[in-house]
């Protein structure tokens, strides 16, 4: 197991970075050891073993690439965190060719480092769970995620799984209302029958009566034969009506049949059908809004959403981030024939300050597209899309005078442009405190302030 009394390694010709490390992860109970370079490093690693090895890549004579393959040489369990000042992403390509466990940029954040120590040495103490990743993460039937706000829709789909209730679930595109809705058939002792998705607004008008109801034959110009309606395909289950909000009139009342008499009758036809359904209904609309428009029959309305249930958009759920990125990383790594086990510590903390404004499906689709961009065996800031992110940050941050009636989080959001700018000073001025301080147009003291009050480390110290 991995305990307190693990033993790490720190290098770095930095006095100020070596010490601030030392202090630090003895602070947290590690058993830690320091080295003022390469060399030194070298040296130890040729008499003791180490369950971690912290390295700066830059240093002088050995660099940390150097350190890397020796503490890997010397045993491969060693894990090796390499800390760079410089983005450059070739030496970190290269580094976890080589092996390291992860690699983080200067500046970082303090907490950001403590948590890459432990997941790097909780991987370590559990080589058996290769492959799972190296967390276990948590689902319920389908879908990944862990949060309060979640398990919360978790608790709702399985009290309404026991039932024959008719859901509405609302939430913003792309939150997964479909998994949502497969869940609760899947639950449901409806499981062994069909669950039919009717896509409302992707069936043309014409043709939705046929295609919900079916039609005899000579019912209208091209019915040559009896046809079954998707209503005969899903007796005893569930009916899935996705974007129910866009339902025409005409169509409204002769569903509101088939929920209150449990009977239709196909186009042309004349013998009455009976039908045993459960309604599961979606939408991203405001169905409420559209009653009061006259856009949708309140009496369908309240048949459809005996049991509503909100599905929260992606950044209202609070740590299913890394669950989600790390689901979707392993099933593109597989799909694509790649060995990409991780996303790095600074990817995911430019993730973690986008607003996903697409939800879920948008996660995925930046993970797909980071997988089949990456050339390293673990996803770094360069292969995200991060033309988009950036504008997301900078949305998020930076648009002015947009209140809008749930007001905004003023504190959080200043807090947030503040780090932003922080960062980027840092980066801009090479690392140089003074140097970034003159950037922002504060002063020295100020900058250190604020850096520390955002938990905020690195850079040279000048
Ligand atoms: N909690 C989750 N765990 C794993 N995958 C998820 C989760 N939520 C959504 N997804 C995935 O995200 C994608 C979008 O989900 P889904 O189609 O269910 O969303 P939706 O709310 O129906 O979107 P839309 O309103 O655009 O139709 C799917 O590929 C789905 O598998
Ligand atoms: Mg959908």
């Amino acid at each position: 197991m991995s305990g307190r009394s693990d033993r790490i390694l720190v290098v770095d010709d930095q006095a100020s970075m070596r010490e601030f490390l030392e202090i630090m992860l003895t602070k947290e109970g590690y058993q830690v050891l320091a080295a003022e370079d390469g060399e030194q490093a070298c040296g130890i690693l040729d008499k003791e073993t180490f369950d971690l090895v912290i390295t700066d890549i830059r240093m002088r004579n050995i660099n940390g690439i150097g350190v890397l393959k020796k503490a890997k040489d010397r045993s491969p369990e060693t894990m090796v965190i390499l800390i760079s000042a410089f983005a450059t992403p070739e030496t970190a390509v290269e580094a976890m060719k080589e092996g390291a466990y992860d690699y983080i940029p200067k500046p970082f954040k303090i907490n950001d480092l403590k948590r890459v120590v432990k997941d790097a040495l909780t991987s370590r103490a559990l080589p058996a769970e290769e492959g799972k990743g190296p967390r276990s993460r948590f689902h319920f039937d389908s879908l990944i995620g862990e949060s309060p706000q979640m398990r919360k829709v978790y608790d709702l789909i399985q009290r309404v799984s026991r039932t024959r209730t008719n859901v509405l679930i609302t939430g913003e595109s792309g939150t997964g209302k479909e998994l949502v809705a497969k869940s609760i058939h899947h639950l449901s002792d409806r499981r062994d029958k069909p669950i039919v998705v009717i896509n409302c607004a992707g069936i043309p008008e014409p043709l939705i009566e046929s295609e919900l109801f079916g039609h005899r034959k000579g019912a209208f110009t091209g019915a040559v034969a009896d046809k079954e309606g998707l209503f005969d395909v899903a007796d005893g289950g569930t009916v899935f009506l996705d974007e129910v909000g866009e339902l025409s009139p005409m169509i409204q009342v002769k569903l509101l049949r088939v929920i209150q008499e449990r009977t239709f009758t196909a186009v042309g036809g004349i013998d009455v059908k009976t039908v045993d359904v459960r309604f599961i209904s979606a939408t991203n609309k405001d169905l409420e809004k559209e009653v009061i428009h006259n856009n949708f029959r309140e009496d369908l309305y309240f048949r459809l959403n005996v049991i509503p249930i909100a599905v929260p958009p992606l950044r209202e759920r609070e740590g299913d981030l890394p669950l989600l990125a790390q689901h979707f990383l392993e099933r593109f790594s597989l799909q694509m024939g790649k060995d990409i086990k991780k996303i790095s510590t600074y990817a995911m903390d430019i993730l973690s300050h986008y607003p996903f404004p697409g939800n879920v499906r948008e996660l995925e689709n930046i993970v797909e597209r980071s997988v089949a961009l990456e050339t390293s065996n673990i996803v770094l800031p360069e292969s995200l899309t991060l033309s988009t992110l950036r504008r997301g940050v900078e949305k998020k941050g930076r648009r002015m005078g947009d209140l809008g009636p749930e007001g905004i989080p003023l504190e959080k959001m200043m807090a947030d442009v503040e780090r932003e700018y922080l960062i980027q000073a840092l980066d801009v001025a090479h690392g140089s405190k003074q140097r970034a301080a003159e950037l922002l147009g504060i002063t020295l003291r100020s900058f250190r302030y604020r850096l520390e009050k955002q938990g905020i480390a690195g850079g040279e110290d000048s």
